[in-house]
């Protein structure tokens, strides 16, 4: 299967101006259903909320534009432009800064080192393989401060085949999403076809997106992890969607840059 996650962001070129929506039909945007997780993290990590921040992946910016409203200096990366584009709109309406920068998670290249990366949603399972994943650890490690947190989740086997396995149809107001998904058995990769239909008055307009995700071992998220010299702090099962029956679908992963932590660093 062909597995290059710039055509991922091409998946999203067409869904972006439905995701935020489409995600409320779980009840909740993801970034804010993860949050209280993320931000204790976080805070445990660096010793208090950071104070600048690299969400990688940003998509939207809904987690971006959370930590900006907190007072941290937040940039917001992701390879589809058509999602930073919605991450910039909502910045404006918002009146919150956000920096937001068109470049792929796994070589990214930002002039000023940060306390703390995330990157949500099951960004990284796009990724093709190990060594992507290691390529995007090593530009994390990169930059990141002595003693900043990288915070991450990622879908379990369990995960993709609870979530990623029965076709389903999803309804808001004047939008019909509808999924279905294909995979071969033991492959960890799965495609997610969606029909997107958005009506306004008498206006129906029609589209195909198809997004593809794998899942990772966990020995090589541990290799990918300590290949770019982070500390492992935790992994811990999750579960964020009430509606969803099995445990241990997600997991939510924290690392540092070993160092001085950094509050001591600013005494
Ligand atoms: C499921 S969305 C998650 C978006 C956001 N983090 C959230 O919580 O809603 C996955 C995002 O990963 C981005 N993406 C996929 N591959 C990428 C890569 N190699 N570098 C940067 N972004 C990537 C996609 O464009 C998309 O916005």
């Amino acid at each position: 299967m062909d597995a290059d996650p710039a055509s991922d962001a091409d998946g999203y070129t067409l869904f972006a101006s439905v995701y935020d929506q489409w995600q409320r039909t779980y009840g909740a945007e993801y970034a804010d259903l993860v949050a209280p997780r993320v931000d204790r993290r976080l805070a445990r990590l660096v010793g208090g909320p950071p104070r600048n921040l690299i969400d990688l992946a940003c998509g939207t910016g809904t987690h971006a534009l959370r930590q900006a409203r907190h007072g941290v200096a937040v940039t917001g990366l992701d390879l589809s432009r058509a999602m930073l584009a919605i991450a910039r709109a909502k910045a404006e309406a918002a009146g919150y800064p956000l920096t937001l920068v068109h470049a792929d998670m796994r070589s990214f290249d930002l002039p000023k080192p940060v306390d703390a990366v995330t990157c949500l949603y099951a960004s990284l399972n796009h990724l093709a393989d190990a060594a992507d994943l290691a390529r995007a650890f090593e530009r994390v490690a990169a930059h990141l401060r002595p003693g900043g947190a990288f915070v991450f989740d990622l879908n379990t086997r369990a995960g993709f085949e609870a979530l990623w396995r029965e076709p389903g149809t999803d309804r808001a107001p004047g939008l019909t999403i509808d999924r279905r998904y294909v995979w071969d058995e033991g492959d960890p990769w799965v495609q997610m076809h969606l029909t997107i239909e958005r009506r306004s008055g008498e206006t129906i307009e029609r589209g195909q997106s198809v997004l593809r995700a794998r899942w990772f071992e966990d020995r090589e998220v541990r290799a990918a992890l300590a290949g770019a010299g982070l500390a492992l702090a935790d992994c811990t099962p999750f579960n964020p969607f009430p509606e969803v029956e099995r445990p241990g679908i997600k997991q939510l992963w924290s690392a540092t840059r070993p160092g001085a932590s950094i509050r001591s660093s600013l005494r």
